[in-house]
């Protein structure tokens, strides 16, 4: 499997490349787009092995990942669900990146968002990935990522790798290794597949099941995966209690 490389190469990377986390314009267009079935844009081919893979990222970069109306759910193939519980007290902030920025690096993390939304408390959110792409999603309460001395997502993260095309699999996990890192908050998350029994979790109070902490980020049978290219739906709790 090549996740074991994708988690530690997220994280083990020294590159720079933060833009100002504003939306291409394509993805404000398709955010807002309510009437027509929204697209993806073009696939980029994949470059790289291991840690260094990089997938599809779209053309233009970033319309491989589509902020959606549940409506169009079912018309998707690999989809990520995300829920804020009712006992959530205020707008939490989810963005969502490439594992692999614009430069063909790996430093989507730093600042590349392709999309950049707020949750409600009670709310589910619908996000779209074309085939092939990797990268990661960081919530935390307010309106704004939680962002480490560099610039780097320093929230919990998501990290997801749907239909690997040099691996033929799928795969997800929650890691707190940024935020640690930066001795930040860690927030509880949850991500589930429907299409499998296992999840990926940290809770608010600190239980960790099939999930990346800083003591055991050289593991490499953590995270949950899907064999083939199958469709992917991921059930995502934030503010996760457990
Ligand atoms: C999209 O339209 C549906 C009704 O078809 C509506 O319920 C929903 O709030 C709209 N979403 C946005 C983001 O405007
Ligand atoms: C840890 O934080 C430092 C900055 O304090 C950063 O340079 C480094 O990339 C971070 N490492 C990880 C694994 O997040
Ligand atoms: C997934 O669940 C199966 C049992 O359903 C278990 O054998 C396997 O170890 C789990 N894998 C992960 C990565 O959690
Ligand atoms: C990927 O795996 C699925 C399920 O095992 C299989 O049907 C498909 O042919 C595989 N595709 C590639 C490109 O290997």
């Amino acid at each position: 499997m090549q996740l074991k490389a994708f988690i530690i190469c997220l994280m083990a990377t020294g590159a720079y490349a933060c833009t100002d986390g504003q939306l291409p314009s394509n993805q404000q267009a398709h955010a807002a787009n309510n009437i027509t079935k929204p697209e993806f844009g073009g696939q980029t081919p994949p470059k790289g092995t291991g840690a260094t893979y990089c997938g599809n990222h779209g053309n233009p970069y970033g319309s491989n990942i589509l902020l959606i109306d549940k409506k169009w759910v079912s018309s998707f193939k690999y989809v990520a669900q995300f829920y804020s519980p009712p006992e959530t007290t205020e707008s939490w902030n989810i963005v969502v990146w490439n594992k692999c920025g614009k430069d063909g690096g790996v430093d989507g993390f730093f600042g590349e968002w392709v999309q950049n939304f707020q949750i409600a408390p009670s709310e589910t959110k619908y996000v779209v990935f074309d085939e092939d792409s990797q990268g990661g999603w960081g919530a935390a309460p307010g309106t704004s990522p939680v962002l480490n001395s560099v610039g780097s997502c320093a929230s919990t993260w998501g990290e997801f790798d749907f239909a690997n095309a040099a691996n033929n699999a799928s795969g997800y996990d929650v890691s707190s290794i940024a935020a640690q890192n930066a001795t930040l908050t860690v927030q509880g998350m949850q991500i589930c597949a429907t299409q499998s029994n296992n999840c990926s979790s940290i809770s608010n109070s600190g239980t960790v099941i099939n999930a990346y902490t800083e003591a055991n980020q050289d593991r490499n049978d953590i995270a949950p995966w899907l064999i083939g290219d199958g469709p992917v739906t991921l059930d995502v709790t934030i503010n996760f209690s457990g």
